[in-house]
This record gives structure tokens, sequence and C-alpha cells, in this order.
């Protein structure tokens, strides 16, 4: 028997009916009002994160049957399914086992290869983190996609246990504007080049580590081989390009799931071995959550189908993430790779069309940031955008006044959506910067704010690189869960494919000018770009 798709259940049609009966105009202020323990019954303690996801547009009859969907979709025991590595990405008959990268030697599968591996890599980050001897300042990872978006968002975030001594480099984008800055202020004979690619066939990849080489020898650097490694799981291919020392891993790991694996390896160089085991160990802690808590309690299930609510019921299209902390700048981009390549599909695993929405779009800044931008729009615009903040108790720097300031800010920012503003109140207060020929009706209407807009917060104590760890494994887990319930498959990525199929067609074309065949907007554009 097929496991049934969430639309197919009994649940779905009791959710349906519960947002038609009172769901949908859930307001927050009067839940709070009517609901003294609101904050405990939906703050959900897991590895590392708290989560307050009582400013919410559900109830606890909402939660209720959220939890008889997940049951009727058989969220348990697909999740098993994942862990035991049966090869749940069916269009390429893979097994899906990011998690077993971070499990204790001796526990999950493929135990022996991934701590051989693993010690492997990490001996050789701690080789080069070792400056004096390894003459190593800058380190430059050419990658793109999940060979680049998980180091690239990890660095920065993790600064304050970085090496002092060793830049980290990120270049992924086919532009040149993206290695040219890069190059021009390394010196070739301090320069490490991680040339990273699960298949080492992509486009980007394959000619910025060719730009890179020929910039190495134009240069008169000698020994490729010391300044060259790659990460991949096509040794051969990174053979025949030169590279002689490489880090594997393997099939099952899928590219945006791969930060655990070789692919870390900027990570590891940044951090140092100790720092990324405790990265693991963290996503590891979330992971037993994720197979062990009940799903009442278990905070990926928890946010995956309150997606689910979301998109389904709601139809909110998009979801702002907006991390309090300027080390996860780049969280939005890499969560955009995880659940936007994961969830954004339009037929289930058995290749039916879906009559249902899929992944929102993912979108955010770093707070306050943000907020000087289009926080605007989420306060009065006319979509309802649940957001997503994150905010760490304890930062790293010492200047106290800033952090509580952007807690502040943080906190403000929940309430503010959720609390709105009447046109009443606003009447009665005064807008020094009003124009005072504006009736103050007219003015008090623009100046007041609907309220009732979702948030959940995440908290962790301090962003080490255990927490980092869990919270990225708790990402993953959600958009498990949430497109289980989609009955998609989240492992593959044939979206991808026709305009890479297109590009090589048309690359020859810009040079060659030959337009025969083509639309004629693409030939149009085509010939302005050659003229
Ligand atoms: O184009 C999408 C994609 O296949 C991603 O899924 C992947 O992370 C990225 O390209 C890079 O692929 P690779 O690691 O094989 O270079």
């Amino acid at each position: 028997m097929p496991v049934p798709r969430c639309d197919e259940t009994a649940a779905w049609a009791a959710l349906h009916r519960h947002f038609e009966d009172g769901g949908r105009v859930l307001d927050l202020r009067q839940a709070f009002a009517s609901e003294p323990h609101r904050f405990e019954r939906f703050g959900i303690e897991a590895p590392e994160v708290f989560a307050d996801l009582s400013k919410n547009r559900w109830s606890e009859a909402t939660r209720v049957l959220l939890l008889s969907l997940a049951q009727e979709c058989e969220l348990t025991e697909r999740r098993d399914a994942m862990l035991r590595g049966e090869p749940i990405n069916t269009s390429e008959g893979r097994a899906v086992l990011h998690t077993a990268l971070r499990a204790p030697r001796g526990e999950g599968p493929h135990s022996d290869a991934v701590h051989d591996m693993l010690d492997r890599f990490l001996a050789y980050a701690e080789q080069v983190r070792d400056t004096a001897s390894s003459g190593f300042t800058d380190v430059v990872n050419i990658g793109i996609g999940g060979s680049d978006l998980g180091p690239q968002m990890a660095v920065p975030a993790l600064d304050a246990w970085c090496h002092p001594g060793l830049r980290l480099h990120f270049v992924s984008n086919v532009d040149g504007h993206d290695i040219t800055p890069v190059l021009r202020r390394l010196d070739p004979t301090r320069t490490l080049f991680i040339v990273a690619s699960k298949t080492f066939t992509t486009q980007e990849t394959m000619a910025n580590a060719q730009v890179a080489r020929a910039w190495f020898l134009a240069q008169g650097g000698t020994d490729l081989g010391r300044h060259f490694v790659g990460v991949t799981t096509n040794l051969d291919a990174a053979a025949e390009f030169g590279i002689h020392r490489t880090f594997g891993f393997w099939d099952w790991v899928g590219g945006r799931f791969s930060l655990w694996s070789a692919i870390g390896l900027p990570i590891a160089i940044a951090i140092g071995a100790e720092n990324f085991r405790a990265l693991l160990a963290g996503a590891h802690a979330m992971d037993r959550h994720f197979a062990e808590a009940p799903l009442a309690q278990n905070l990926p299930v928890q946010l995956g189908l309150l997606d689910v609510w979301y998109r389904n019921f709601h139809g909110f299209t998009s979801r702002s993430v907006a991390p309090y902390h300027q080390g996860l700048r780049r969280l939005p981009a890499y969560l955009q790779q995880l659940e936007m390549e994961s969830n954004g599909k339009q037929v289930d695993a058995q290749g039916r069309t879906l009559p249902l929405a899929t992944s929102p779009v993912v979108w955010g800044e770093p707070g306050t940031n943000g907020q000087h931008a289009y926080f605007q729009m989420l306060h009065q615009g006319t979509d309802v955008v649940p957001v997503e903040f994150i905010a760490v108790k304890r930062p790293t720097h010492t200047h106290a006044d800033l952090h509580t300031m952007l807690l502040a800010n943080c906190l403000a920012q929940s309430q503010a959506l959720m609390q709105g503003k009447t046109a009443a109140q606003a009447a009665t207060e005064r807008a020094p910067t009003a124009s005072p020929d504006l009736p103050s009706e007219v003015l008090a209407q623009q100046r007041c704010f609907p309220g009732n807009r979702p948030s959940t917060t995440l908290l962790l104590e301090e962003l080490t690189p255990r927490a980092l760890g869990a919270l990225i494994a708790l990402y993953e887990h959600r958009v498990f869960t949430s497109g289980a319930l989609w009955g998609i498959n989240s492992f593959d990525q044939w979206g991808v494919e026709l305009g890479k199929a297109l590009c090589n067609q048309l690359l020859p074309k810009l040079v060659s000018g030959d337009t025969v065949g083509l639309d004629g907007s693409t030939a149009g554009l085509l010939q302005r770009l050659r003229g």
C-alpha cells in the first residue's frame, strides 16, 4: 500500500474544516489574552535551540490535527527509513544519509568509511592550520551550490573560533568578477585552492578551477600538488584535472546536505578539528531529537507541520528568515538551497501532479539591517509573511550594550508584527515628521498596522560550533518533514537540468552569432550582447 499523501488523508479534510471554522481568523492578541500559558504551551526545547512557536496562527486544536496528519502520512516510518539508509531518493535510486556523517564512530551506516575519511580530512586541516610549517595564509574554496553555501555560511558564523592567521575566500560564480578580486590579493606561494564539487563536472567550478590553475602557473607557482586539493565523489575526474590529493564522499550525501562531509574542509581549516567535531556533535544531537522526541515536542516536526499549515491552508507564499547575528548573514542563502532545491517540486514521488502548493520562497537578511529595508512590507504590506527570528543570548564580542540593543530590536519586531496598531491608537499620537496639511484621519490610516502577523523565534545560548550544527540539522529535518507530507522526493533536483543543457547549446552560438532555431527574444538578446 503506498503511503498516503497529505491531501489524501482524513486529517487533511479535518484541517480544512478547522481552518474554515476559526483557524483562518485566529487572532494572536486574543489567543494570548485567553491562554495564560500559551508561551509555555508552544515553547519547545531541543538540543541547543529553544523555539517560541506561540506567536504563530495556530491553536492546540490545529496542532492536534497536524499531528494526526503526520501520523496518517507515516512520517515516523519515513524518517526511520531515511535514517536506516533505504533508497528514499527514488528518482536516483540513492539513500539519503547525511545523518551518518555526524554519527559517532560505530553508530550509523557506513561508520568506518565515514570516520576514516573524517580523520583524514581533519588531519589535513590541522596540517594547513599549522601555518608556520604549511606556509599557507589564504585558502580559496572553489565550488558552487552545496559545494559552497555550507562553508560560506559556517565560516563567518564561527568567526570567533577561526584561525586568526588564515583568510578564507569563496569563489562560486562563473562571473569573472567573482574570482578576479580574490586572485588579485593572493600570493601563489601562500595559497591553497580547494576545488569542491561532488560531480567534478559542474561548469562554473571547473571553469574557475582552470582560471585558478592558469593564474597559479602564470605567477610562477610551482608544486601544483601542494597548492590544489579536491573534494569530490569523482576521484578520476579530479586526477584528470591534475589534482592528486583528494578527499572523497559518497553518492548518498546530497550536495545541499554535504557540509558535514569533506565539503566542510574549509570549515575544518578555519575552526580546527576539535571544533569541527563539535559541529558534527551538535547536528547529531538534533538527529537524535528528530529520531526520538515525541512528535508533539519534536522541533523539526513542529516547524515542518507549521510550514504545511501556512503554505496549504493560509496560502502564505514566503517565509522570511531574520538572524539577529551578523555571523549568520549567509544563512538565508544557505536555506534557499536547502529548502527550495529540496521542496520546490510540482509532482509527487510517483510523478503525479500535485494539487497543492509546495516550497515557499525563503528569503531574508540579518537583523537589524532588514528592518531598514523590507520590514516596512512585513508590517504594513498586503501579504502576510511569517518571519523566523534567530537570536543568540551570549555574544562572542565584548560590546554588551550593542548586544542588548540587538536583542531589544529582535523582540520588538516580533512584538510589533503581532501587536499592530489601530487607526484609533495612531490618531492619538503625534507624528513629528507628518505634514500638517494632511487630514489627521488619512494620516492615522497610513500609520496603523494590521498586526496578527505570525513569527517564530529560535533562541541559542551562544553561536558555538555545536549550536550551529544543531541549528542546521534542525532545518534539514524540517525540510524532510514538509517534503514527506507533500509526498515529494526532497532529494533530487531535476529542475536545474534544463537551464544547464540550454546554456551548453547557447555557448557556441554566443561565439558564432548563429541564431537559427532560437526564439525571437533569445536571438535578439544574443545579437545585442555580441554587438
Ligand atoms: O545545480 C545544482 C547542483 O547540482 C546542486 O544540487 C549542487 O549542490 C551544485 O549543483 C553543485 O554540484 P557539484 O558539487 O557537483 O559541483
